[in-house]
């Protein structure tokens, strides 16, 4: 369901050219938990960024279910984003002016239905932010604005979830609360699970684990459970 074919990523700084990707070719079926590991700047966040594409790449392409993503204009892109995929950065990326909630509920602007609050109120109940509904990020600690990131990524059940290092700001007990929602879904929703994490363990819980070093995909191997 996620294609990803001799991907490169190249970026010009000044007269210096940084090969971040150097050729990336790989396969998540659907319904897949694929942890990616490797060094802090080994390239994980920009193939993520890549396969969901926020950013185009250098050479390649990103299919998701057949059809080229990386590619696709910015309004075509911004349809498939916010039908199939919800992305979880590593830097949360929420929007200051808006509250918890508010944030949780920005994937409904571009598709806009129903039942939408009561949806994001209860996922960030799970997430543990009952009390935080009306807060605004700076209000927020690390690793509350990281729930809030997350609740925003599951709000409109999108079939692929992207999370850059989701429990990396968490204490071990938030940590685990997160990553068996992660689980869970994948498991019940069959929702494709793509995570970046610097977590043994973590890798431990997918079905497959790859390993990214200097932009190249240096080890692929299924969890044999
Ligand atoms: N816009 C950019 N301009 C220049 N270099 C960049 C740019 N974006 C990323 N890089 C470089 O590309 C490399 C890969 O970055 P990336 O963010 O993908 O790493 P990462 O594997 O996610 O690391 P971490 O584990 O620290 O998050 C790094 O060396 C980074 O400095
Ligand atoms: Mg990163």
């Amino acid at each position: 369901m996620i294609d990803v074919r001799g991907l490169t990523k190249t970026i010009r700084n000044g007269s210096r050219v940084v090969e971040i990707l150097k050729g990336i070719d790989l396969t998540v079926p659907r319904g897949q938990f694929l942890a990616i590991m490797g060094a802090s700047g080994s390239g994980k966040s920009t193939l993520l960024g890549l396969m969901a594409g926020l950013d185009a790449p250098t050479e390649g392409e990103v299919l998701i279910d057949g059809a080229e993503i990386s590619r696709l204009p910015e309004d075509k892109l911004a349809q498939v984003r916010g039908r199939k995929i919800g992305f979880v950065f590593q830097s949360y990326q929420l929007i200051p002016t808006l509250t918890a909630l508010e944030n949780v509920l920005l994937p409904y602007e571009l598709n806009a239905n129903g039942d939408g609050k009561q949806r994001a109120i209860t996922l960030l109940e799970t997430v543990g932010l009952a009390d935080r509904l009306h807060h605004y990020p700076i209000q927020l600690s690390g690793g509350e604005q990281q729930r809030v990131a997350l609740a925003r990524a599951f709000v409109l059940q999108p079939p692929i979830v992207m999370a850059d290092e989701p429990t990396g700001n968490l204490d071990s007990k938030n940590g685990q609360h997160v990553l068996d929602l992660l689980t869970e879904r994948q498991r019940e929703a069959k929702t494709t699970l793509v995570m970046v994490t610097h977590d043994q363990q973590i890798a431990d819980r997918a079905d497959r684990r790859i390993v990214v070093k200097d932009g190249r995909i240096i080890a692929d191997e299924n969890n044999g459970q």
